[in-house]
């Protein structure tokens, strides 16, 4: 059981050292996130806020299991995924966690909702329950229309939302973006916001992402600011 009060994300004095490319030592000297501890409630509208270079990558990386801390701990819902052995991570990753990755990461073979699918096929999920919360997800993104149409067949913005419902259609816990918008012409950008802004208030997602953009930026409830790696 989780206590109520459990925060769905905490980092824990959480540092990411990486060796420098100069240095042949083999020394980590890049430290690319220092020190940062922080706790994000569920249903949050998150974003890390901060320059080039500044440690928005690497800490979503970290919070999404997608690497490990060199120093720290990192929870979500209580489990310790810093810790978790690499099998476990994965499961952990497929049942816990979504991602719209900022190239989409489609798979140009698979129509829409087969790409939605995916994830819960392939840990298990019976056909027929994976195939109807892929079309749901896709109606909640409004591509109900567009539900065997293959990548190459939509545009840039109907893409990155087959994405948005690809990490909708697993039911996570949270959802981390990195760069969400960075791709897309700015009108396509405001109806991503739009989006993530109602399935957080309507689904309670809970948001994590990472933005350059002055656009999503004014509509982020909670603001975390990175600069050097470090909480601003
Ligand atoms: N694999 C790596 N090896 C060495 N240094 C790295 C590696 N990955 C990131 N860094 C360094 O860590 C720091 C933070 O990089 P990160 O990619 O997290 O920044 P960012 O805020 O996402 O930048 P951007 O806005 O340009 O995407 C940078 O100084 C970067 O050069
Ligand atoms: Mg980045």
């Amino acid at each position: 059981m989780i206590p109520a009060a459990e925060p769905l994300l905490r980092f824990k004095n959480v540092s990411r050292a990486y060796a420098s490319p100069e240095d042949r030592s083999g020394s980590l000297t890049v430290l690319a996130v220092q020190d940062v501890s922080l706790d994000l409630p569920r249903g949050a509208f998150a974003a890390l806020i901060g320059p080039s270079g500044s440690g928005k990558t690497t800490l979503l990386n970290l919070a999404s299991g997608l690497d490990r801390p060199t120093r720290g701990e990192i929870l979500i819902s209580g489990t310790r995924v810093s810790a978790l052995p690499q099998r476990e991570l994965c499961h952990f990753r497929r049942r816990h966690l979504g991602f719209v990755f900022q190239a989409y990461n489609l798979f140009p073979a698979l129509t829409a909702v087969e790409n939605v699918e995916f994830t819960s096929v392939i840990r298990g999920d019976p056909r027929e329950a994976a195939r109807e919360r892929a079309v749901t997800a896709l109606r909640t993104v409004g591509l109900e229309a567009k539900l065997h149409s293959y990548p190459s067949e939509l545009s840039g913005g109907q893409q990155q939302r087959v994405a948005v419902a690809r990490a909708l259609a697993t039911q996570p816990d949270i959802i981390f973006a990195d760069e969400p918008t960075a791709n897309l012409d700015s009108k396509t950008a405001i109806q991503l916001i739009g989006l993530f802004e109602e399935l957080n208030r309507t689904l309670g997602a809970t948001f994590l992402f990472s933005t350059h953009d002055q656009k999503l930026v004014e509509r982020v409830r909670t603001p975390i600011r990175l600069v050097d790696g470090k909480l601003a």
